[in-house]
């Protein structure tokens, strides 16, 4: 790379973020860019809202919180962060066990997507705005999440891929989702990101031998990033109290919540090596991040999911088997392929019914959200 460009890291705009790595970009591989590209439930997916409804959000009731967390991302205590630096040990791509190859690339791949879907969502709020409030934090946010994309693709270019974050922006499917939806699923995925993050810095901290890539060492800054941007969902909310009190918006929040857990459950078991190389049983990780994420939610949302239930693991279990079965049924196709897929399908729902119905713990929402990242 030339010295006079700048990288992400170093970029204070989204704009110039993306820009810089469209620059870098010498060469597009399909396969990063296909797997990306993929539509599944299970793969991460781009949002489109109603972006004037977004714009008439008035944060006064939140005035003083708002302001504090707001100046804090403006500080921007992670600028320059996000790059390859001395702490960046040599990975040994050739030398890595295929299996573990192939699972670890896939999360970089859907991890990458998972925070260009964020930034491309945060980017186009800002330039729709009008509302000063609104528009400062969605930049803050955008200009985060390029540099994180940005930095997992510096670690895929390394294995000679690279995710194609123009191409995406042009191709991929956009799901419209309404605004309070959008911050259900929003602020649940940066909670959850946070929660995810942080175990896995905390396990690699008490057990280096199993740091087999450099990038987990960023993961603590990192995760303090998702998580001002989950404070900030929180502080939207609250402006207007009908979105977690009503008795329609506690079941989309208890569907939000059932929905985000078991799809990262089904999604962290189809990486069976890359959990072995971290040294991490991916049961005791579900349930860890689960509980750290509930205890967080709660800053909130007036209820929590009862992961101790005892049809709460039984039908993470089972919903994990269907998913195999759907994907195995696809592979095969033909008529068999037809019926595996529906057979499945309905498996999976079954057990997603049953996981929704698990009577919800209630809980008495704290007077302030405010929050300190504490793992
Ligand atoms: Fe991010
Ligand atoms: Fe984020």
């Amino acid at each position: 790379m030339n010295a006079h460009i700048k990288h992400s890291a170093d970029a204070t705009t989204v704009e110039e973020g993306l820009a810089i790595q469209e620059e870098q970009a010498k060469f597009d591989d399909d396969f990063a860019t296909e797997t990306a590209m993929s539509n599944t439930l299970l793969t991460p997916r781009f949002y489109t809202t109603d972006f004037e409804e977004l714009d008439a959000i008035d944060v006064t009731p939140v005035r003083a919180e708002w302001d504090a967390l707001i100046a804090q991302m403006e500080s921007d205590p992670n600028k320059g962060h996000f790059k390859k630096n001395e702490d960046w040990d040599h990975v040994d791509w050739d030398g890595m066990e295929p299996k573990l190859k192939a699972e670890f690339i896939d999360f970089l791949i859907s991890s990458c997507t998972a925070e260009f879907s964020g930034c491309v969502l945060y980017k186009e709020m800002k330039r729709r705005g009008s509302n000063q409030d609104i528009t400062q934090l969605f930049q803050l946010m955008a200009r985060d999440e390029a540099r994180h994309a940005g930095f997992i693709n510096d670690a895929l270019r390394e294995a000679g891929l690279r995710v194609n974050l123009g191409f995406l922006t042009q191709s991929k499917k956009y799901t419209y989702f309404r605004p309070k939806f959008i911050y259900y699923a929003t602020y649940l995925s940066e909670k959850i990101g946070y929660a995810r993050y942080i175990t896995i810095f905390r396990h690699l901290e008490a057990h280096p031998e199993h740091r087999f890539h450099p990038i987990f060492k960023w993961f603590e800054e990192w995760c303090n990033d998702e998580f001002s941007h989950g404070e900030a969902f929180a502080l939207l909310m609250k402006t207007d109290p009908k979105l977690t009190e009503s008795f329609t918006n506690k079941l989309w929040i208890k569907f939000f919540l059932t929905a985000v857990y078991s799809t990262m459950y089904v999604r962290d078991h189809q990486r069976p090596a890359f959990h072995k190389a971290l040294g991490v049983d991916p049961d005791w990780y579900a349930h860890e991040v689960f509980t750290k994420t509930s205890v967080l939610t709660g800053q909130i949302f007036p209820l929590m999911l009862d992961i101790e239930h005892p049809r709460w693991q039984r039908n993470l279990v089972r919903m994990q088997k269907a998913n195999v079965q759907i994907a195995e049924a696809k592979k095969r196709g033909g008529v068999s392929g037809f019926f595996g897929n529906i057979a499945g399908s309905a498996k999976a729902a079954l057990a997603f019914v049953s996981l929704y119905t698990i009577p919800a713990i209630k809980h008495q929402v704290p007077e302030s959200t405010v929050l300190r990242p504490a793992y």
